[in-house]
């Protein structure tokens, strides 16, 4: 954290509280109110947290007004097109690109262990065949626990970094089990010949009926979208996996409950949500009504895919993904494929409007990952599961951070308590 060469002061009640404020190397200075309660005996309140940093970290930083987004000091958008999946994974876990020995290494480690303990597949069969993906890998990624119970000692070091490796490798497992099962195909085991975007996309499309070779576009698309989703700094999902892991919860329980965080529309479930949109929008001259009711205070819609708590400019991360989509839906020969034209003309209307330019609503991640998804062949109810995934890198690098932070306490929130004040208990027949 450094040392405090600032102070705020705060006056309550004609007292002046001094607190330490501590300078970043990026983003704005924050003021420490961990003494605050101790001291003037308030707490602050800021439920969506909209202005509270909950913790001191080096992995990720957003300038949203900028629409920037940096992984360890790279910018989202070199990293996209030059590196791919497991080197951004090794830069989030241990704070630097590896050489060519160490990234060598670390894929070994991650191949050799994307195969699930065979036992487990029974868990598969408990759900309904038209169980969410989501609700399956919720249940499963839980079980991990009950199945790896060598690497849940969180003071352990090294069993942090098993687990970290076992997660990374076999979220992609648990993912295209989770589709497989949902369409009744059997389950495709992973192989070691394959890269990582290459062996998810083999374990999904696959069948044992005929060989699968894969179409080097979609799994180059499909490595670029598993970088793109790979970390963002405290968001949702990321500050529930801190939460859990802050009573020392193992490993798997926590990502499991950040699974289960992402899946709200609000957050990693828009891309779902946002593609069933433009499907129901269906044509370009059916968007000034869907944006009039986004716009409508009594309206419960809007516009999926838009808007950011921290960008209030371009996420860059739809900037690549809309280049990809150009790309990759020319390429299959698709590039007329009408939910990018609505896509392209609703972004355009929405930006050409004083709603949404004066409350700074952009596109966001999850605007056109869909597009590039389906044209891939995986049906919405995948989306997420593939950010999930994806994110599964980011979670563990929180983690990790976390778990090593020798200040480490336990996340306990107060309360603004605006309910009833003490009072006896009224027998039923005096009520
Ligand atoms: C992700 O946090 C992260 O980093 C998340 C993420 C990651 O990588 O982890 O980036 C991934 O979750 C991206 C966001 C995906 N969600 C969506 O696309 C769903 C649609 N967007 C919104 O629900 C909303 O924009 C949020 C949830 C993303 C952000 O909500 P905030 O920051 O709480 O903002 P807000 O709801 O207070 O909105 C501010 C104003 C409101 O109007 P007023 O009350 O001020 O009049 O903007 C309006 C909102 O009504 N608004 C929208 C809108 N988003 C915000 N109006 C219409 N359509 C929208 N999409």
């Amino acid at each position: 954290m450094g040392e405090s060469k600032k102070s705020a002061t705060l006056s309550i009640d004609g007292k002046d509280y001094d607190l330490p404020v501590f300078s970043p190397t990026a983003g704005p200075d924050v003021i420490d109110i961990r003494k605050l309660y101790a001291q003037a005996g308030v707490f602050t309140y800021d439920p969506g947290f909209t202005s509270t940093a909950s913790c001191d970290s080096t992995i990720t930083f957003i300038d949203g007004d900028k629409g920037e987004l940096l992984h360890r000091g790279y910018p989202i958008g070199q990293l996209a097109e030059k590196s791919h999946y497991l080197e951004v994974c090794y830069l989030l876990l241990y704070g630097d690109l590896p050489s060519a020995a160490q990234l060598e290494d670390f894929e070994a480690r991650v191949t050799h262990h994307t195969m699930i303990h065979e036992q487990m597949m029974y868990l598969f069969r408990g759900f309904r065949r038209d169980a969410h993906p989501m609700a399956i890998m919720v249940g499963v990624v839980g079980a991990l626990s009950a199945f790896y119970h060598d690497s849940t000692d969180i003071n352990d070091p090294w069993q942090r970094e098993v687990a970290s490796v076992r997660m990374i490798a076999k979220m992609p497992t648990i993912a295209a089990m989770a589709y497989k099962y949902t369409i009744g195909q059997p389950f495709v085991y992973p192989r070691n010949d394959l890269d990582y975007a290459s062996n998810f996309l083999r374990m999904c499309f696959a069948v044992p009926a005929e060989d699968y070779e894969v179409n080097p576009i979609l799994s180059r698309a499909m490595d670029r979208i598993f970088t793109l989703h790979a970390d963002h700094e405290q968001n949702a999902s990321t500050s529930t996996v801190r939460l859990a892991s802050s009573s020392g919860a193992n490993p798997f329980a926590c990502i499991a409950a950040g699974v289960a965080c992402l899946w709200g529309p609000a957050h990693g479930g828009a891309n779902q949500a946002c593609l069933e949109m433009l499907k129901e929008i269906g044509t370009p001259d059916q968007i000034p009504e869907y944006i009039k009711r986004a716009k409508d205070k009594d309206d419960p819609f809007r516009l999926m895919g838009f808007g950011h708590r921290v960008y209030k400019n371009f996420d860059p991360r739809a900037t690549v993904m809309k280049q990809s989509a150009d790309e990759v839906l020319d390429l299959l020969g698709t590039d007329d494929n009408p939910t990018l034209q609505v896509a392209k003309e609703l972004e355009k209307q929405a930006l050409e409007d004083d709603y949404f330019i004066e409350k700074k609503l952009f596109p966001n991640v999850d605007f056109y990952s869909g597009i590039i998804l389906e044209a891939m062949g995986f049906p919405t109810s995948m989306f997420t599961p593939i950010f999930a995934v994806s994110r599964t890198v980011g979670w563990i690098s929180q983690w990790k951070e976390m778990i090593a932070d020798p200040q480490l306490k336990i996340g306990r929130p107060r309360q603004l308590y605006h309910g009833a004040t003490l009072r006896d208990y009224v027998d039923i027949e005096d009520r």
